[in-house]
């Protein structure tokens, strides 16, 4: 990685500022995933056995109305911290002024201390989320240096990330390390055989992917809803299945472009509704009736993707392969989960947002090599697309034998 990271600054005594994303599902007030809360765990405890000061903060959720910021507050995620770390963390009730202030002036060394949702900064002219220099500028001065670890908002370039990095030093915490190393590092450079699984319902989100895959891996194998418009593109009939028949023209190019590396479901589970109690059958997909849409791949595609996936010794997941929060419908999820947590001589990276929820919710948390905590974020680094928030970090120090391996 070419970026400073959180060890190669001084701590001890410091103010240091860590933005973490800890955007986290919550339900009736109940956290419902910690993983990023979890993961953001070692660059905190580093923060506090160097003697520093850790100020944490955070978005959650879009905060555009009083209504929203009602429902928005980080405390009990400051709670569930609090727990995890096993020390008291400060809530402060507030995104700036004197009550934040004096609480950071209080600090003593080792303490941490966890201020409001950035995002209530947004309710009058999106400070935040449109980058306000003076909120940025605001944010930097109640610290001494800059830690990011919120890769899951690093394709965001907001006042929290980018504005605070132009003014203070500025380094990667070590989930972010962990996450650009897997995410980024090991897709540009993977043991072989390499092999992508993509799913999600729609083939435009994972367009870039898509693209910057078919240069690298040596087969992509595709599921869920984005798959039926692969089938249309070759003529079959998909019956009510998810199509986006604006990108049926893009889907054969990709194909044509592939040559054999794009491996489609043979079969599928196809119902009448969009529904888990509903009647289902599994068919090839030649036969999809008109009435009928697909929610699930079938037994003998799950087949055909183990015997693709068989030997291979890097494996990067994003995207469902059915609608997994039916349980009729999850089976096609919970065997790639399966097949991968076997894999143990490969290297597996799940990408985050829904193939992450899926693998967590299955019991599968830790039998990959990483889940990543960015959804949005991660699909633009499979892209290939250069983050804000990684981008605005201090560039590492040029390494000493002149290769550019930073050592
Ligand atoms: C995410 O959950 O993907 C990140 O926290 C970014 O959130 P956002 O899409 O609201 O910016």
């Amino acid at each position: 990685m070419n970026k400073k990271t959180i060890e190669d600054i001084e701590l001890y005594g410091k103010r240091v500022l860590v933005r973490v994303d800890f955007n986290v599902p919550i339900k009736s007030g109940v956290i419902t995933d910690d993983n990023r809360i979890v993961q953001a765990l070692p660059t905190i405890r580093y923060v506090i056995a160097e003697k520093g000061k850790a100020i944490l903060f955070s978005h959650l959720g879009r905060v555009e109305t009083a209504e929203d910021k009602a429902k928005s507050s980080l405390l009990p995620v400051a709670k569930r911290l609090e727990e995890l770390l096993g020390q008291p963390v400060k809530f402060i009730p507030v995104t700036r002024g004197e009550v934040l202030e004096s609480a950071i002036a209080g600090m003593k060394n080792g303490e941490v201390i966890m201020f409001e949702n950035t995002r209530f900064e947004d309710i009058e002219g999106k400070k935040e989320s449109k980058n306000n220099p003076e909120l940025g500028l605001y944010w930097a001065s109640l610290g001494d240096v800059f830690v990011n670890d919120a890769f899951g908002t690093a394709h965001r370039a907001h006042a929290s990330n980018s504005g605070i990095s132009t003014h203070l030093p500025a380094v990667a915490g070590f989930l972010m390390e962990k996450e650009l190393r897997y995410i980024g590092g090991t897709v540009d450079n993977p043991l072989r055989p390499f092999v992508a699984i993509l799913g999600g319902a729609k083939v435009s989100d994972k367009i870039g992917v898509i693209e910057n895959l078919l240069a690298k891996a040596d087969k992509i194998l595709i599921g869920g809803g984005m798959a039926y418009t692969f089938m249309k593109a070759l003529g079959h009939n998909i019956g009510t299945s998810i199509c986006e028949e604006d990108k049926i023209d893009l889907a054969k190019s990709l194909l044509e472009k592939a040559k054999g590396k794009i491996i489609l479901p043979v079969d599928l589970v196809v119902t009448k509704e969009f529904a888990n109690d509903t009647p289902f059958r599994t068919t090839t997909y030649g036969d999809i009736h008109d009435d009928e849409m697909g929610l699930d791949v079938g037994p003998k595609t799950i087949a055909l993707f183990k015997k693709e996936l068989k030997g291979a010794k890097t494996v990067v997941w994003n995207g469902p392969l059915g609608v997994f929060e039916f349980a009729n419908f999850a089976k096609g999820t919970r065997a790639i989960c399966e097949i991968l947590a076997d894999m143990k001589d490969a290297r597996t990276i799940i990408g985050g947002g829904d193939s992450a929820a899926a693998a967590i919710q299955m019991g599968f948390s830790d039998k990959f090599t990483h889940i990543s905590t960015g959804g949005g974020a991660s699909l633009e680094y499979l892209e290939g697309k250069a983050l804000p928030g990684v981008e605005s970090l201090d560039d590492a120090e040029p390494c000493n034998c002149g290769c550019g391996c930073n050592n």
